[in-house]
């Protein structure tokens, strides 16, 4: 049987924490929340599933963090909702909102975790959908007071933060093909907010650091494209893959520019004073976080717009997402960081996991040895990393509950502890149990 024995292994101040986001697990019923993107998204397409309750986290978030500390975890990545904070306009703050991320960020500190928040994890604000969101560049200075906000009103209860949650699924995924909210599907768009979303990013770090007190990271997500064979045309578009999927939002923050082939499509709808924005989008952070899933198979694909490829999946081991295990892509996306990037930046994991079906016996158990396998192959990937002297700080389970996973609603499970959405009762799955063997 599969044991998550190699926890031991891993040098001692070498962080282990799980990951969760506001929208997916706080329930957007409770606390006078305001409406988000998501919430006009569900309506519209996704037959209203929506994050109305959610795993009700609002009321039980005392619960939620005795099981992240009782398993033996030491950090906890979450997230702030914008329209909790501020639901109705930008100036009249929701006490409500205020206190419980109070509430919830002295829970974390008195059960000796450590924060790891994160400012935007998707929710934006309704309103703002109103105003061509983020593809405004007014959003974006907008979430540079939301920053200087949450900084200023929680700062002393954190060190990390980071400021966005994947750049490229709020700009590709919900512009280009339309996969989340807002779910537009238009290059114009995608190519706006493309290179918006990272100048939201720095006018956030730009406010954090006036505020003098954190280290500050992004949160990008990394997909291992690899071509479907050696014909020259499906390894090209297999290099565009990687451009808009990757390098895009990686060469931005560290070297300050646009990969070419990407940029060669998508230039023309960019705005002028790109290039003058890309030095503030440079600026230095002090870490960074990758999400690392799975790898797509690429193949040529012409397509009017000249985004030429498809997205294919092998014949891999998959995840109840139809994702394939490909843990190899992990280690290959930590060397890269600090091989073509930045040598020294300290890396979290900052979210890995799998979708699987899970079903409690009549006893109430819930077996999830499928994703206690993926969780340790990548944790191997980790370990030899570290033995190569690769500066790996932490690495975050994907997720502590199962939650809403957004297109697909409650019907994917990616937690440590099963929710039932009837009754919000946890019930910890084995792969809780076996952090919990090596961690407590
Ligand atoms: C990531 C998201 C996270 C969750 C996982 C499965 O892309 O950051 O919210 O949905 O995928």
């Amino acid at each position: 049987m599969i044991s998550l024995s190699d926890l031991q292994n891993f040098p001692k101040e070498f962080k282990f924490g799980v990951a969760t986001s506001s929208y997916q697990i706080e329930g957007n019923n409770y606390g006078d929340c305001g409406k988000s993107i998501w919430d006009d998204f569900a309506k519209r397409k996704l037959s209203g599933i929506d994050g109305k309750n959610a795993c009700n986290h609002i009321e039980y978030f005392i619960e939620d963090i005795k099981l992240i500390k009782e398993a033996g975890f030491k950090a906890y990545r979450f997230s702030f909702a914008w329209p909790r904070l501020f639901p109705d306009n930008d100036k009249d703050v929701n006490l409500k909102g205020v206190d419980f991320y109070k509430r919830l960020l002295d829970e974390i500190n008195n059960s000796d975790l450590e924060a790891f928040p994160t400012i935007y994890h998707w929710d934006l604000p309704l309103r703002f959908q109103e105003m061509k969101g983020w593809e405004n560049q007014e959003t974006c200075k907008r979430f540079g007071d939301l920053s200087f906000f949450i900084s200023k009103t929680f700062g002393d209860q954190f060190e990390n933060i980071s400021t966005i949650n994947e750049p490229w699924c709020i700009s590709w995924l919900s512009h280009y093909l339309g996969e989340h909210a807002p779910g537009i599907k238009n290059i114009q768009s995608a190519a706006k907010t493309m290179h918006n979303i990272l100048f939201a990013h720095s006018q956030s770090v730009e406010a954090l650091r006036s505020c003098n007190t954190h280290q500050i990271g992004v949160v990008l997500n990394n997909q291992f494209g690899q071509s479907i064979d050696s014909n020259e045309e499906n390894i090209h578009a297999t290099k565009l893959f990687d451009e808009i999927h990757n390098r895009w939002f990686s060469d931005a923050i560290f070297k300050g520019k646009y990969p070419e082939l990407a940029l060669s499509i998508l230039e023309k709808y960019l705005p002028e004073n790109y290039k003058t924005q890309l030095e503030l989008i440079s600026s230095p952070i002090d870490w960074i976080g990758l999400n690392y899933y799975t790898r797509s198979l690429i193949k040529y694909k012409k397509s009017e717009d000249g985004v030429n490829y498809e997205c294919n999946s092998g014949t891999l081991k998959k995840t109840d997402m139809g994702w394939e295990f490909y843990p190899e892509g992990l280690s290959y996306f930590i060397k890269r960081i600090h091989k073509e990037y930045d040598n020294k930046i300290p890396i979290y994991i900052t979210e890995n996991g799998m979708a699987n079906n899970d079903k409690p016996t009549f006893k109430g158990d819930v077996y999830d040895e499928d994703r206690i396998e993926y969780f340790n192959l990548h944790l191997k990937e980790i370990l030899s990393c570290l033995n190569e002297g690769f500066s790996i700080k932490g690495y975050f389970a994907w997720s502590l509950l199962d939650n809403y996973e957004w297109a697909y609603g409650y019907s994917k499970r990616f937690g440590l502890v099963y929710v039932d959405f009837d009754n919000f009762k946890r019930i910890p799955k084995k792969s809780y149990y076996e952090f919990s063997k090596y961690l407590a």
